[in-house]
């Protein structure tokens, strides 16, 4: 028989571990606010200031770029590019695409605070 009781269970089994292995991921939130140490806290100001009007930080969604939630929880940029402070750094300090180049604005702590609260997302 093709439509066997256990080979239908057979087949959920199957299609419950395909989900489970290739659907989306649900990241660990964010750390608390109030648990920021004193550089993250700054960061979080920092980004307030100079990337917060174009990417949300604790919420999913595009505002002109890509959200930053849980940046450095994932592998890939929304670019492709591998997720490293090298590469963040460049972005903010020479623009990419849409992204004008914010190397005049931001200074150089600023850039470490924003990528340590970057971090913390
Ligand atoms: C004027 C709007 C604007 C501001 C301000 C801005 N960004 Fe962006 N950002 C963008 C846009 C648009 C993109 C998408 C660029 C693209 O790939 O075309 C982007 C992309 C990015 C990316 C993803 C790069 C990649 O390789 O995919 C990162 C990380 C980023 N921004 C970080 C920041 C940080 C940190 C700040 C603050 C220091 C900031 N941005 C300020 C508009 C902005």
């Amino acid at each position: 028989m093709k439509n066997s009781v256990p080979s239908l269970i057979c087949r959920s089994l199957l299609a419950a571990t395909v989900i489970a292995l290739t659907g989306c991921k649900t990241l660990p939130p964010p750390k608390p606010i109030d648990q920021l140490t004193q550089q993250e806290q700054a960061g979080r100001v920092a980004f307030a200031t100079n990337c917060g009007a174009c990417h949300y930080d604790r919420q999913n969604g595009s505002l002109h770029g890509p959200s930053l939630l849980g940046t450095y929880k994932k592998d890939y940029l929304p670019s492709g590019a591998p997720v490293s402070d090298d590469h963040i750094t460049h972005t903010i300090m020479f623009g990419r695409g849409n992204m004008p180049s914010l190397g005049a604005q931001v200074g150089r702590d600023d850039i470490a605070d924003i990528l340590a609260y970057l971090k913390t997302l």
